[in-house]
C-alpha cells in the first residue's frame, strides 16, 4: 500500500512510518517541522515539508497515489491548548478538515485518525475506561481531538471512505519529547542523566497507562486491514502511578537518589487507564513491551543522542 503519515518527523509518527515501511509498504511523510526532527525520518521514506493546513496537501496525496493516511500531525500540548485554544483548533480541527478534504480529492481509501484516550473521556466515570464512555473532554486539546474524530466520521460517511480511530494512552519510547502526554518518562530520564533527582508532584499518585511506542506502531499496521469504521483504545490497561514509574526508571538507570517532592498540580486528571479489550478482539492487538523493557529502550535512545 501507499501510506501517508502526517506528523511523520515527530515522535510517534516517525515510529509508525518505520513500522509501515518494515511491513513492506511505500511510506510518505508530511511534517511542517513545528516540533519534528529530520533525524527521525528514516532512509527510504519520502519526506515533504508541508503544513497539514496547506491546500497543496491534496497534490501530494494524488502524486504519491496514497491509499491510506495515518494522521499524527497535531498540536499536542494540553497546557498550550489552554493558553491558546485558537492555535490548537487551527491545527487540530482546521488541519484535520483540510487533510480530509484533500483525502477526498485524492480518492484516499482509508484514514487512520490518531486521538487521545487520555483526554477525550475527561475524568472517566469508571476505570479502565472503555470506548463506550461518553466524550467529556476537559481541555481545548481534548475538545479538538473529539471534533477531529467527529469530522473523520462525517467525511467517511459522506464519501464512502473508511476510517479507524486509535485513541492512545500515554505513549513513551525512543524519540519521545518532554511535552507529550507521557512526557514524564523523558523528563525523568533527562534529569537523572544530568545526575539530579526529578520532582514528583502531588505525592506521585497520578495514575496513567504507559504504552510503548513500538506497540502503538503495531496497532497502526493492524489498522491498515482491520477495524474499519470503528474506534479503539490503544493502551495497556495497566495502572502505573508516578512513584512506580520513577522506580522503574531508577532500576533501569541504577539511580538511587529519591525524587524531590513537589506540590499538587491543578488540572491534572488523577487517574486514567484504558480498557483495551476491543482492540484485542477486533484488531488482534495486544501490547507486548513491559514498562521496564520500554524504559530501558528509551534510556538507550537518550544515551545515543
Ligand atoms: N505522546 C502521547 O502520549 C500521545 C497520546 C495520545 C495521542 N497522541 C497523539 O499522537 C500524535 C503524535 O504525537 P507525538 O507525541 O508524536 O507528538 P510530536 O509533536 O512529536 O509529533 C507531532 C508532529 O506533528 C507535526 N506538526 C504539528 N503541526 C503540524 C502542522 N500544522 N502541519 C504538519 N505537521 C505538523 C510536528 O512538527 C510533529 O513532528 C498527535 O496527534 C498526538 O495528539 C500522543
Amino acid at each position: 500500500m501507499n501510506i501517508l503519515v502526517t506528523g511523520g518527523a515527530g515522535f510517534i509518527g516517525s515510529n509508525v512510518a518505520d513500522a509501515f515501511k518494515k511491513a513492506g509498504h511505500k511510506v510518505v511523510s508530511v511534517d511542517n517541522m513545528f516540533a519534528g526532527n529530520m533525524r527521525n525520518v528514516s532512509k527510504g521514506i519520502k519526506f515533504y515539508k508541508m503544513d497539514i493546513r496547506d491546500k497543496k496537501l491534496a497534490d501530494v496525496m494524488k502524486k504519491e497515489k496514497i491509499d491510506v493516511i495515518s494522521h499524527h500531525a497535531a498540536q499536542i500540548s494540553v497546557p498550550d491548548s489552554v493558553k491558546n485554544p485558537a492555535f490548537d483548533a487551527d491545527i487540530n480541527v482546521m488541519g484535520v478538515i483540510n487533510m480530509l478534504e484533500s483525502a477526498v480529492q485524492a480518492a484516499v481509501k482509508k484514514v487512520i485518525f490518531v486521538s487521545s484516550g487520555g483526554t477525550v473521556y475527561g475524568t472517566p466515570a469508571k476505570l479502565p475506561v472503555a470506548e463506550t464512555h461518553p466524550y467529556a473532554a476537559e481541555s481545548p486539546y481534548g475538545i479538538s481531538k473529539v471534533a477531529g474524530e467527529l469530522y473523520v466520521k462525517f467525511f467517511a460517511a459522506q464519501h464512502k471512505m473508511k476510517y479507524t480511530i486509535v485513541r492512545y494512552s500515554n505513549v513513551y519510547g525512543p524519540r519521545q519529547v518532554p511535552h507529550g502526554e507521557a512526557g514524564v518518562v523523558a523528563i525523568f530520564i533527562k534529569k537523572m542523566m544530568s545526575g539530579a533527582a526529578p520532582i514528583i508532584f502531588g505525592g506521585g499518585k497520578c495514575v496513567r497507562d504507559y504504552v510503548y511506542v513500538g506497540d502503538v506502531a503495531a496497532a497502526n499496521v493492524l489498522a491498515l486491514k482491520k477495524g474499519d469504521n470503528n474506534e479503539f483504545n490503544i493502551g495497556t490497561g495497566t495502572p502505573t502511578d508516578v512513584n512506580q514509574l520513577y522506580k522503574a526508571v531508577q532500576k533501569v538507570m541504577k539511580f538511587n537518589t529519591p525524587a524531590v517532592p513537589g506540590p499538587f498540580r491543578e488540572g491534572d486528571i488523577l487517574a486514567n487507564v484504558l480498557d483495551n479489550k476491543k482492540a484485542k478482539k477486533i484488531l488482534g492487538w495486544t501490547p507486548k513491551v513491559r514498562l521496564i523493557d520500554g524504559v530501558a529502550e528509551t534510556y538507550k535512545y537518550f544515551k545515543s543522542l
